[in-house]
């Protein structure tokens, strides 16, 4: 059997669900615009389908959607550039959904820990969806033949779950059609962590409004929440090294670095010394002044929901140009009879 080549192709995702924060930002987006501009085929998808793993009010599912859209533009996706799209309009993500749920064995899926975490000790009454969103995470990435994936290190396990339904269909089926798609794994620098927990995830859904900047927050509320951050009496060090068993301390460094496009130990050359009195202002209007931008023209966007439509439906026709005859391969080696 010949070994086929892919052509480098980078996808990846995020969920609709409530706004978008600073972690989005600086996990995912802001890297996602440096991917665009390399020059290989990116293509970004706000994954609704996964939303509705958990209930979502379906009036705030429309807005979160084009809000995440206005978000993407925003931060520097060109909807040119990139392929940019809401996943529910491509219906070929749910078909090779279903595919691999018959291909993704019990046991792997047994076996993933986010689902885990999420279901807790209610596992018997959450959605089916929910146990099964990661055969559908690796449709979403294998519908297009992607090469690369940029995602967090928490969603490593389903990277590594996709290439084995990919290669478990390449053995089954004797082809060697899916690639083995590669993570590519955000560094701890551009891991944004809770304001109030340094040992936990930024993230839409944590109870505190406190423990997040979101993109639309204003100046004001900006500056208050880096304020109230939660820190250690300790001045900064002077090097990385000693931020290790800081976790407070390594994420708002982290945020300053990442925001100002600079090394943590850039950082700590200029900030090492000072106390966070003094550094925490220093933070406020670094963020203010990167995010109020983007901020100001997400409102802008938002006031034209048909235009943002009409850049989701343009990005899903692409999409689906990809992804249309894939599946239909996929039928066809599956041995789906098309006649039409
Ligand atoms: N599971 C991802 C997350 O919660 C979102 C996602 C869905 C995704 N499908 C994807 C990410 C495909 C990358 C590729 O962050």
């Amino acid at each position: 059997m010949t070994e086929v080549v892919h052509t480098p192709r980078v996808f990846s995702g995020i969920q609709p669900s409530g706004g978008l924060t600073l972690g989005n930002y600086l996990g995912a987006i802001k890297r996602f615009v440096t991917m665009q501009e390399t020059g290989i085929e990116t293509i970004y998808c706000m994954v609704d389908l996964h939303a509705i793993t958990v209930w979502q009010d379906p009036a705030n599912l429309a807005r979160a959607t084009r809000e995440l859209c206005a978000g993407f533009i925003a931060s520097g996706i060109d909807p040119e550039k990139s392929i940019l799209f809401n996943q529910s309009q491509v219906p070929e993500h749910a078909q090779l959904g279903w595919i691999f749920n018959c291909v993704a064995r019990m046991g792997w899926m047994n076996r993933m820990t986010q689902f885990k975490d999420k279901a807790g000790k209610n596992a018997e009454a959450v959605s089916v969806g929910l146990f099964s969103y990661p055969t559908l995470m690796a449709a979403d990435i294998l519908i297009y033949h992607s090469t690369h994936v940029p995602v967090g290190e928490d969603q490593k396990q389903h990277i590594e779950l996709t290439r084995d339904i990919a290669t478990k269909f390449n053995n089954d089926y004797g082809v060697d059609f899916f690639p083995i798609t590669e993570p590519v794994i955000e560094g701890a620098a551009t891991r944004v962590m809770s304001l109030r927990d340094g040992s936990r995830k930024m993230s839409k859904s944590d109870p505190s409004d406190a423990s997040r900047i979101n993109m639309t927050d204003d100046a004001d509320t900006i500056a208050k929440k880096i304020r109230k951050a939660k820190t250690d009496p300790d001045a900064l060090p002077s090097e990385a090294a000693g931020l290790a068993d800081r976790p407070e301390a390594r994420n708002l460094v982290n945020i300053y670095a990442a925001l100002a496009d600079m090394t943590v130990d850039q950082v700590l050359a200029e900030a090492g010394g000072k106390q966070f009195g003094a550094f925490k202002p220093m933070l406020a209007d670094l963020a203010v002044a990167k995010l109020s931008p983007i901020s100001t023209e997400m409102a802008r966007l938002m006031q034209d929901t048909a235009e943002i439509d009409r850049i989701l439906g343009r990005g899903a026709d692409r999409a689906q140009a990809i992804a249309a005859p894939i599946l239909a391969k996929t039928y066809d080696i599956v041995g789906m009879v098309r006649s039409r």
